[in-house]
């Protein structure tokens, strides 16, 4: 995040998500409005929530049971803080196991399966300082079919359903998170956003019409969606080097500003910029500077 993606993100009327006081900090300083922004996180530090709810974050989202007295302690008497929960809704999807998070077994959220969630849900509706919007998920990330989402939908209104059985609450948010997949080479499929927002719209409406539940207000986390196809990444050769059959382009930069391929794989088409070449096309491997042999951008690539 940085001041200037803070103000696009304003200007184009989106809320915006942090996951840190500084980022928090920093998006208020740029005139971000705090209203307008969600605290994400697995681990929050007292920092964190402190800086949260003094700059009057607009939802902080909640990601396991001990941040509901963390906050409701802090919360100012006689003021109220929006929150959500995030809840595991049993679904696998992503471009690969390190980027899935809709199931158990994986950090985030709390889940319905052993009654996490429904726990965290009846002790935040008892707390006089927390005021609970509504339901959250994020299934995973580089996702390209809508099927798990209307499946990750169903079972949020589901919970939905049961918690006004239980609680006699309707809650009026429902967040689906983000996880809308991008293509990093030619070719690559990437998610119908167009058929994702009709599709979504339409589960929620029957979902909602079949459990006699007032339809929340529905929010969705485009994070890569937005900014991936708007940008590059733009490194200087630092040096070639023909060693062991194979051919090294070593650049400035490597797994310190990206390691999404040296943590799971993930492929990019590397170009020549800046300047013509007349040689040859020929495969080679573009790696980092940093002091890891696992630092490679990009494997026996043209
Ligand atoms: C809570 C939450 N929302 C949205 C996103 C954005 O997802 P992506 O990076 O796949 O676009 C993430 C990514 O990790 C996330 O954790």
């Amino acid at each position: 995040l940085s001041r200037g993606m803070a103000r696009w993100v304003r200007e184009e009327g989106l809320g915006l998500d942090v996951c840190s006081a500084g980022e928090l900090e920093l998006a208020v300083t740029a005139g971000f409005p705090s209203e307008r922004v969600v605290l994400h996180g697995n681990a929050k530090s007292p920092r964190d929530l402190e800086t949260a709810l003094r700059l009057g974050v607009g939802r902080i989202v909640i990601d396991g049971p001990s941040e509901i007295a963390r906050i409701a302690a802090a919360v100012a008497p006689g003021e109220r803080q929006k929150v959500m929960v995030r809840v595991v809704p049993g679904v696998s999807a992503g471009g690969h196991d390190k980027i899935r998070t809709g199931t158990d077994g994986q950090k985030f959220g709390l889940s319905p399966t052993d009654g996490s969630a429904q726990h965290a849900l009846a002790r935040i509706l008892d707390q006089p300082g927390l005021e609970l919007t509504g339901l959250h998920c994020h299934i995973g990330s580089q996702i390209t079919e809508v099927k798990p989402y209307l499946v990750a939908l169903r079972r949020m209104v589901g919970l939905m359903a049961r918690v006004r059985d239980a609680h006699g609450v309707v809650l009026p948010e429902l967040d689906m998170g983000g996880g809308h997949g991008i293509a990093y080479r030619p070719g690559e499929p990437s998610l119908d956003l167009t058929a994702l927002a009709r599709r979504l719209r339409a589960e929620l409406v029957e979902g909602c019409a079949a459990a006699r539940l007032t339809v929340p207000r529905l929010a969705v986390e485009p994070g890569r969606a937005v900014v991936g196809p708007a940008g590059i990444a733009l490194y200087r050769v630092l040096a070639v080097k023909d060693t062991g059959g194979k051919v090294f382009v070593a650049v400035d930069g490597g797994m310190g500003d990206n390691p999404r391929p040296a943590l799971y794989g993930a492929r990019y088409a590397p170009r020549l910029v800046g300047r013509r070449s007349t040689a040859g096309i020929r495969a080679v491997t573009v790696v980092g500077r940093h002091c890891e042999a696992g630092d490679v951008l990009a494997a026996d690539t043209e």
